[in-house]
């Protein structure tokens, strides 16, 4: 790469430097002014990190304005409609889709790392049974270092990696016992001769008290579904992975921090928030009162499902998921799906809307996914759960690249202060 520099000059001092440029593979460049507080003495200032780039990646490239997303250089639309999730995490983690021994390989071993140590189902007892499968989910994957010390020397490439095939094969399995607490039911084990996503959906549907079968429709589109939530770039929940794991942090605590990230509303949490939001407007006619209070600044309602950090266009997921959306609900003859009706008028409407259109506000990938898991028999409150599941091969991915990233050092941001500069301490009795 050729060293490009951006001159900057300290208007008051007169003084200038030139800073190196970072230039990518493709999107923008970035300017490295990890220099500048010791020229100039002066922070940058990018709250919510709108222009900062973190760190150097090679995993995922997203295009915000012409809605490109793309894994390892795979564009999203054709992983979606041609690989299995596993095919995917073995792409995300490793960089090239497998062949087929290969890839044989590591659905065997994503398999058999399925089960959990047998005293992790007695953290299940100690939550109340309305606790949110997320409480849970954060607790149980955080105390999974206190089980498996054999992957804790992050030195080891062979631990870092036995830690991912570990969390990408247990997550599933924690998050169907978790629904099982929910309803007093026993858990069922993870199976051997089934496939990632026919285990899962086994796991949290299935009873001692008969066979269970898995419907093909039902996996198929949740092979979908966590294909399009694999990874997505330094989202706020993978940019909390890798602070974390900066400084030095074990990976299933790191995973932990992941999870209670992603579960705000703003991120993952938005696919329950959209369901509920859609029921509470119930019917088409109140579309517009929602509307109007989304654009109210003193009205804290947001059109949840709507809006994205990076996307200024069509989320290419969500565009993905209207139209397995509908193809969901003919197969399962729920053609008049009230909700996914709601949806496209609610959508129609926005996108014809002054404030949505000026914003660049379009449906986002939490808009469709949830009227997808309500139509496979999936619980609201196991919603953004999914999309832990999903994102775990993700966390994963970027945890590993950091781990061997030479330039990775602790994260430790600084700030503008705002406080008092100097004040002498006051005897309590000649305080006011
Ligand atoms: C995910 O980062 C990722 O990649 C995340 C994700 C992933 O795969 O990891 O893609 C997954 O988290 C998707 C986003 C799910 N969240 C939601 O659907 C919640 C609703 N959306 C918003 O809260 C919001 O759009 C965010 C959080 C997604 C983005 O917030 P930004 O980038 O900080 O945008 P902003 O809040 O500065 O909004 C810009 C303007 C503001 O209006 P003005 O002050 O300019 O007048 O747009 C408005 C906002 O008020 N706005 C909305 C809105 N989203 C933004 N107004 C109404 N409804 C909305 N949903």
């Amino acid at each position: 790469m050729n060293a490009k520099t951006m001159l900057l000059t300290d208007p008051i001092s007169g003084r200038s430097v030139n800073l190196p440029v970072r230039d990518s593979t493709i999107g923008p460049a970035a300017v490295d002014v990890s220099g500048l507080y010791k020229e100039f003495g002066l922070f940058t200032y990018d709250p919510g990190f709108v222009a900062t780039a973190s760190c150097s990646s090679s995993i995922t490239y997203i295009d915000g304005e012409a809605g490109i997303l793309r894994y390892r250089g795979y564009p999203i639309e054709d992983l979606a409609a041609k690989a299995s999730f596993l095919e995917v995490c073995y792409l995300l983690l490793y960089g090239e889709l497998p062949t087929e021994t290969v890839l044989t390989k590591f659905e065997r071993s994503i398999t058999h790392h399925g089960l959990i140590n047998e005293a992790l189902k007695n953290f299940f007892n100690g939550f109340h049974h309305n606790a949110h499968p997320m409480a849970m989910l954060i607790g149980v994957v955080g105390s999974l270092s206190a089980f498996y010390h054999d992957t804790l020397d992050l030195s080891t490439p062979e631990q870092r990696e036995l830690a991912a095939h570990r969390v990408i094969a247990k997550l599933p399995t924690i998050a169907a016992a978790a629904y099982k607490h929910t309803r007093g039911e026993p858990f069922i084990y993870p199976r051997y001769d089934m496939r990632y996503v026919e285990n899962f959906l086994h796991m949290m549907f299935a009873t001692p008290c008969e066979q269970y079968r898995v419907s093909r429709l039902a996996e198929k589109a949740m092979n979908l579904l966590f294909i399009l939530h694999a990874d997505h770039e330094q989202n706020a929940s993978t940019s909390t992975v890798r602070l974390a794991a900066s400084s030095g942090a074990n990976p299933y605590a790191c995973i932990a921090a992941g999870i209670t990230s992603l579960w705000g509303k703003a991120h993952g949490g938005a696919n329950e928030e959209v369901l509920n939001m859609l029921e509470h407007i119930g019917s088409v006619e109140h579309i517009e009162t929602y509307i109007n209070k989304a654009k109210d600044k003193d009205d804290p309602f947001r059109l949840m499902g709507f809006g994205h950090r990076v996307y200024k266009h069509y989320d290419p997921r969500a565009k993905i998921l209207r139209e397995v959306c509908h193809r969901v609900l003919n197969e399962l003859a729920d053609t008049n799906n009230p909700l996914f009706e709601l949806a496209l008028r609610l959508e129609e409407i926005a996108l014809q809307d002054e404030y949505f259109v000026e914003r660049k506000l379009y449906p986002n990938v939490d808009f469709y996914s949830g009227i997808i898991y309500r139509a496979l028999g999936i619980p609201v409150s196991m919603f953004t759960a999914m999309f832990a599941i999903a994102r775990s091969v993700g966390w994963m991915t970027h945890w590993l690249e950091m781990m061997e990233d030479p330039e990775q050092r602790i994260g430790r941001p600084r700030q503008v202060y705002l406080g008092h500069t100097l004040r002498t301490y006051q005897p309590i009795g000649k305080r006011q």
